[in-house]
């Protein structure tokens, strides 16, 4: 496999409609750190003109290679290498829809089931949307070359090529009208080029709530190792993986709400390692966030975690599985031995009890009702040294309607109260503040 190029030659595109979701827009700006352009186009009200404009620039451009991503899709920005690294031409991540229990796919015909997660791989399908999708150069002049492509909008003086002009194909009972995306994979698939999945890609739809790949199958339960069956489709193995499997979980972990912080945390919380610093986390579920503080963070022999869970999870667990949650962050976080320790208990009347004791640093992320966030920050805040972090997550949490059930209000309301007593270091999915007086 050739070495990747470097990012700057990889272009992000993301058309945009409305608001660009907080969990993709720190993704995006942690790609622009690490050297992709990032184009974030809005204006169109129809997205296949903007993606014909973008396409058409960005090869005028002479970039190699297009990385689109939708402003509704929260991601992990090591994915981006991920797909990039597989050296072939059209590769996505794939997410389902939001609200129908259907991926945002068309597999290919007689696809039994494809399996997601650390033992998935690469799936040629059919179409894909493009939420998370990678092409290179080649597939672009494949598609304008087979397909006898136009160059349009002289008289405009900003030429286009149709790429994604939507197309409507003849299918058995009758037609079908395909979307700007579809349409894209059915002209790229004519000239040689169909599109693979790397199903280990995790790619979060974001509506109401973050849309998984099980919100296609069943329901809101996370899983490392996902195997969607196809309907209608004979019962039989999911498709073999291209790619060599993952070895399988070795952690307790049954879902992650983490890994597409660690960026922001690298950046703001790893300047902490190797010092005897003291960590508050507020609502622990399984440790994800924990671990990985003990293996970052608190690597000082002197440095310890302090915990917080009822672990009988929230209002927003609705649908999760919470039997034997307490055991998986025990045994999650036992070789930490007594570097980390807690109370099982309610946020606000553990931490009324905690007067004595002083950390450097605070995770609030148990209740998210707005006033259980308020009481769990203003009951943190006394115990937080000065020149110490405190931090929120779920700041775009929107899983109810209305603002008192979701986070950001308690959140805004907290920092309102305290203005002039911090520094704000970053303001996406999760707020992080620094104390100051
Ligand atoms: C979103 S999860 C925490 C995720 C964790 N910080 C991580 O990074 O993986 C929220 C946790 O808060 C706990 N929780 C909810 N309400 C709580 C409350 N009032 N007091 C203490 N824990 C609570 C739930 O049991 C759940 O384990």
């Amino acid at each position: 496999m050739p070495d990747p190029a470097p990012p700057s030659s990889c272009v992000v595109l993301v058309p945009v409609g409305g608001a660009i979701d907080p969990g993709c827009d720190d993704a995006l700006r942690e790609l622009e750190r690490r050297g992709h352009p990032v184009w974030r186009v809005r204006g169109y009200s129809a997205v296949d003109a903007a993606r014909n404009q973008m396409a058409t620039d960005a090869l005028a451009q002479g970039y190699d290679e297009l990385m689109w991503i939708d402003s509704d899709v929260a991601f992990d920005p090591a994915d981006v290498g991920r797909l990039r690294a597989h050296g072939l031409p059209f590769t996505c991540g794939l997410y389902p829809k939001k609200g129908p229990r259907q991926f945002a796919c068309e597999f290919l015909p007689g696809t039994p089931a494809v399996r997601f997660g650390v033992n998935g791989g690469l799936v040629e399908v059919r179409y894909c949307g493009f939420g998370f999708t990678h092409v290179r150069r080649e597939v672009f002049d494949a598609v304008r070359m087979h397909h006898r492509l136009p160059t349009c909008n002289q008289r405009f003086g900003s030429l286009l090529v149709p790429y994604f002009e939507p197309l409507s194909i003849p299918e058995p009972g009758g037609r079908w009208s395909l979307s700007e995306d579809y349409a894209f994979c059915e002209r790229a698939r004519r000239a040689g080029f169909g599109p693979l999945a790397d199903t280990r890609v995790r790619v979060w739809h974001v509506g109401p709530y973050r849309y998984g790949w099980e919100d296609a199958g069943g329901g809101t339960p996370r899983y490392g190792d996902y195997t969607f069956h196809l309907p209608g489709a004979p019962p039989g193995e999911p498709v073999p993986a291209a790619a060599p499997p993952a070895p399988p979980p070795a952690d307790g972990f049954t879902q992650d709400w983490f890994t597409a912080h660690v960026p922001l945390w690298e950046r703001l919380l790893t300047p902490l390692a190797g010092r005897p610093v003291h960590a508050l986390e507020v609502g622990v579920f399984e440790g994800r966030g924990s671990v990985w503080l003990l293996d970052h963070v608190l690597t000082h022999p002197e440095a310890t975690l302090t915990w917080v869970d009822t672990f009988a999870g929230g209002a927003d667990h609705a649908g999760t599985d919470l039997a034997g949650l307490e055991g998986r962050f025990r045994a999650n976080t036992a070789r930490f031995g007594g570097k980390a320790r807690g109370t099982v208990g309610r946020s606000a009347d553990v931490l009324r009890g905690m007067t004595g004791e002083r950390f450097d640093l605070v995770y609030i992320d148990a209740s998210h009702e707005a006033a259980d966030v308020l009481a769990d920050a203003v009951l943190a805040w006394p115990l937080l040294r000065p020149g110490g972090l405190l931090g929120f997550d779920d700041y775009g949490w929107r899983g109810f309607p209305q603002p008192e059930r979701c986070p950001a209000l308690g959140i805004d309301a907290f920092l309102a109260a305290m203005r002039g007593r911090y520094v704000e270091l970053h303001r996406g999915e999760q707020v992080w503040v620094r104390k100051t007086a």
